[in-house]
């Protein structure tokens, strides 16, 4: 018997945490080559406030009213025609592009990544890495893995090329992508030093850093100076006194906004913004590091469905340690 209606969050107008509605109202049914998700934790992206801000409007346009959301972790209710890479009852984590603030979403079972080279805001919108669930992780957790961890690991190891031996700075490493990146290039033998505020100072030494930089006390380049890697999640002046840390030859990755590229001439520096899509791949390969104990995710605070704007609220205030959580089921 199919489901046929469903609790969400939706928004009916760009605007403040208050357009964050819960409502009743039909759930999915998956077409061809689709998942039917019933989804039990959501994670809750600086990007979905952005996006329902309106600051994405120009790039990544929405039709109201929308669900947000796009990190999910949960299991899969029906399958449409045509699938064949998974079953039904299988537990399951990743991205949806149809909005994950809800009981039910729908994703497409293989929807690959575009090259790196034409990726734009509405193809890294439309993709779908999803993997089967950690062994050793709750679906809270699990659903903290999409755009936290995937984005970390392909900006570190794709755009960024870590290498075991190199030497890297990690900003807003109490963060939801910069935890990760800390315990990924931990992992591959870089030496990692970060940034972070001082009440995540020691959390963020757990993660594996051996130097970590109160950014509120400390400028952070009379610690940090000729590194071979800078992972850049502030952008504006942080982004560009960055530059000025990495040595020559070496490579500074921004996820918010793409660098000077004249400035990165004249310092003879790689200047990029992130541009390798996260796959089905890279999040497999997150999750057997996972389960082999070298990265665990952090939660910051779990909210119920109906505390979608409180979570956002929280959310905006762009401080403290892990991501906010939306638990919706189990
Ligand atoms: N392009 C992409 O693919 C992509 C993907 C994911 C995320 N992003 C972007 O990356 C940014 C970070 O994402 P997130 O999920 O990690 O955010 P988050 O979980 O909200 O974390 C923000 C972190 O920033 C830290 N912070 C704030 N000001 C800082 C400063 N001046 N120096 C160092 N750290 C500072 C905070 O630490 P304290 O509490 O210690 O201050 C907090 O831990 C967001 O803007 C997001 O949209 C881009």
């Amino acid at each position: 018997m199919s489901v046929e209606t469903m609790q969400a969050i939706r928004v009916h107008a760009y605007g403040g945490p208050e357009q964050l509605a819960l409502a009743q109202i039909p759930c999915p049914q998956p077409q061809a080559g689709e998942l039917l998700i019933r989804v039990h934790a959501a994670g809750i992206l600086p990007m979905d406030c952005y996006v329902r801000q309106g600051r994405m409007a120009a790039m990544m346009p929405k039709s109201f009213p929308y669900i947000p959301g796009t990190a999910f972790a949960g299991v899969i209710e029906a399958l449409g025609t045509d699938v064949t890479t998974f079953q039904k009852g299988q537990a399951i984590c990743g991205r949806s592009p149809q909005g994950t603030y809800a009981e039910y979403t729908t994703v497409l079972a293989d929807a690959s990544a575009p090259a790196p080279d034409s990726v734009s805001y509405r193809q890294a919108a439309a993709i779908s890495p999803l993997a089967l669930m950690p062994a050793t992780l709750s679906f809270d957790e699990a659903a903290t893995l999409s755009g936290g961890a995937t984005t970390a690991w392909t900006a570190l190891f794709e755009d960024g090329g870590l290498q075991a031996g190199q030497r890297v700075l990690v900003h807003a490493a109490a963060g939801g992508v910069g935890a990760f990146a800390v315990q990924f290039a931990k992992w591959k033998g870089a030496q990692v030093i970060a940034t972070a505020s001082a009440a995540n100072l020691d959390f963020v030494r757990s993660l594996g850093a051996e130097t970590v930089i109160d950014y509120a006390a400390t400028r952070f380049e009379e610690v940090a100076r000729d590194l071979d890697l800078v992972l850049d999640t502030i952008g504006g002046a942080t982004l560009r006194r960055s530059m000025q840390v990495v040595k020559r030859g070496g490579t500074l990755v921004s996820v918010l906004e793409p660098p000077s590229a004249a400035l990165a001439q004249e310092l003879g520096i790689r200047a990029i913004k992130n541009a390798v899509l996260p796959t089905s791949a890279h999040l497999q390969s997150i999750i057997r590091l996972i389960d082999m104990g070298h990265a665990r995710p952090t939660i910051r605070r779990i909210f119920a469905l109906d505390q979608a704007a409180q979570a956002h609220a929280l959310c905006e205030t762009g401080h403290g340690r892990g991501r906010i959580v939306l638990h919706i089921a189990g």
